[in-house]
C-alpha cells in the first residue's frame, strides 16, 4: 500500500517538529510494511515575506491530490496572524470542507499536571471542534477607514449542515467511549447563533437515548476545564469555542507540546490535514528544544486514518511508554533539558 501525504511544516518550530516526525515515519512504514510517500511544501511567511503570497494560487489543487497533509505550524512575527492564518491554515480547512477538528486532551502517565492532586489517566477527553465555519467565517468588512465613525462587522455563520455533522460526529464518538456529551455554547447571549446550536444538539440526541447531553456556557466550561476536568467525556464546541477550549484542554494536561489534533474531512473527497494544536512558538525557535510529541501523536492519527492502525498504534504507545519512564529525555516544556533530537532518539528505540 503506498500512501502519499504532504507536508508542510511552516513557520518559526513548525520545521522542527517536522523534521522530527521524519524518522518516525520512516521507522513505522518499516516496520509495517507500507509505503509512505512524502512531498515537503515550504510554504508559509519565509514565502510570504518574499513573494506576497504565504502558497501558490494553485496551491490547494496541488494539495488535493494527495492521501493527507501533516502540518507543523503557521505564524511569523514579521507578518501580520491574520494574514498568515487566512491564507494558508484557513483556506486550507474550508478548502478541503475539514470539517471535524478532532482533539484529544489526556493527561499520560509520568507527566505533570499543573492542577494539583491529577495523575495519569485521570483526564481524558476529547473535544470536537466545528472547523469550517461559525466565528472564523470570512463574512464581513470594514467602512469609513480613517474617519471618526470608522466601523468593522465580523459576522458568524452557522448552517445546520455543518452544525449537524459536528454535533453528530461528537455523539458518535461519545457512542465509542463512556456515552457522555458536553456541549459548550454561549446562548444565554448570543440568543440566534446559539440558540439554533442548542436545537440541533437537542435533534440529534433525540437519536442517541444511550448518550447522556449536558450544556454548558463556554465561561463556565472555561472554568470547569480546570475545576472538574475527570468529568469530561466528549466536548462539542464552535470553532472559536473550540480552539480556546483546546489550549486550555493542552496545558491542564502538561503543555502545549503533547496536544495532537485531526482536521477531517468526512466525505473523503479532499485529503484530511493532521497538526499540532500549538503554534509556532517563536520564544523557543531555534534552540531545538520544541517538544515534538504533538505531531508524533497527530502523525498516529494520521495512520489510524489511513488505516494503518497497527502503526498508529505502536507510535501511540511508543509515546506513552516513554512519558511514563522518568528516566527518559524530556524537553523543557515538560521540566526536562532535553533536545527534540533525543526525545525523538528515545524514541525510536521504543517503535
Ligand atoms: P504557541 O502555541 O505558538 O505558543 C504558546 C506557548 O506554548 C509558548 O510559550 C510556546 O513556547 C509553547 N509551546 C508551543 N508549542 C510547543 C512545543 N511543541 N514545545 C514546547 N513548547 C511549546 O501560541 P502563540 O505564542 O499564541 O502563537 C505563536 C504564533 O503561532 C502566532 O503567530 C500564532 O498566530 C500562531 N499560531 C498558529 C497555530 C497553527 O499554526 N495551527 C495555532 C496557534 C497559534
Ligand atoms: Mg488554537
Amino acid at each position: 500500500m503506498v500512501h502519499e501525504v504532504a507536508t508542510i511544516p511552516g513557520d518559526g518550530i513548525g520545521p522542527e517538529v517536522i523534521d522530527a516526525v521524519q524518522p518516525v515515519f520512516d521507522d513505522v512504514s518499516e516496520r509495517f510494511e507500507f509505503d509512505l510517500e512524502l512531498v515537503r511544501y515550504d510554504w508559509g511567511s519565509e514565502r510570504y515575506l518574499e513573494s506576497g503570497s504565504m502558497m501558490p494560487d494553485d496551491g490547494l489543487d496541488e494539495l488535493a491530490g494527495y492521501d493527507a497533509i501533516v502540518l507543523g505550524a503557521i505564524g511569523h512575527p514579521d507578518v501580520p496572524d491574520h494574514v498568515t492564518l487566512n491564507n494558508l491554515l484557513l483556506p486550507i480547512r474550508k478548502g478541503f470542507d475539514q470539517a471535524i477538528c478532532k482533539r484529544p486532551a489526556i493527561l499520560f502517565d509520568g507527566v505533570e499536571s499543573p492542577l494539583e492532586g491529577y495523575d495519569g489517566g485521570d483526564i481524558d477527553f476529547v473535544v470536537y471542534r466545528e472547523n469550517t465555519e461559525g466565528e472564523y467565517a470570512d463574512m464581513g468588512g470594514q467602512e469609513h477607514p480613517g474617519h471618526g465613525h470608522e466601523v468593522a462587522i465580523q459576522s458568524a455563520v452557522f448552517t445546520r449542515t455543518g452544525t449537524e455533522r459536528i454535533v453528530r460526529a461528537a455523539f458518535e464518538a461519545a457512542t465509542e467511549r463512556e456515552g457522555r456529551v458536553t456541549s459548550i455554547t454561549k446562548s444565554n447571549a448570543q440568543a440566534h447563533s446559539m440558540v439554533f446550536w442548542d436545537q440541533i444538539v437537542e435533534d440529534v440526541s433525540a437519536e442517541y437515548p444511550d448518550v447522556t447531553v449536558e450544556r454548558l456556557l463556554v465561561d463556565a466550561a472555561s472554568m470547569d476545564f480546570i475545576r472538574r476536568p475527570e468529568a469530561f467525556d466528549v466536548v462539542v464546541a464552535s470553532n472559536l469555542f473550540g480552539d480556546i477550549l483546546t489550549d486550555i484542554g493542552a496545558i491542564i494536561t502538561g503543555s502545549m507540546g503533547l496536544a495532537p489534533s485531526a482536521n477531517i474531512n468526512v466525505s473523503g473527497e479532499y485529503p484530511s490535514m493532521f497538526e499540532p494544536v500549538h503554534g509556532s512558538a517563536p520564544d523557543i525557535v531555534g534552540d531545538g528544544v520544541a517538544n515534538p510529541l504533538a505531531t508524533i501523536l497527530s502523525a498516529a492519527m494520521l495512520f489510524d486514518h489511513l488505516d494503518e492502525t497497527e502503526a498508529g498504534d505502536a507510535v501511540w504507545s511508543a509515546v506513552t511508554d516513554q512519558l511514563a519512564d522518568s528516566d527518559a529525555p524530556r524537553t523543557p516544556d515538560l521540566g526536562g533539558s532535553a533536545t527534540t533530537a533525543q526525545v525523538v532518539a528515545d524514541l525510536r528505540t521504543r517503535l
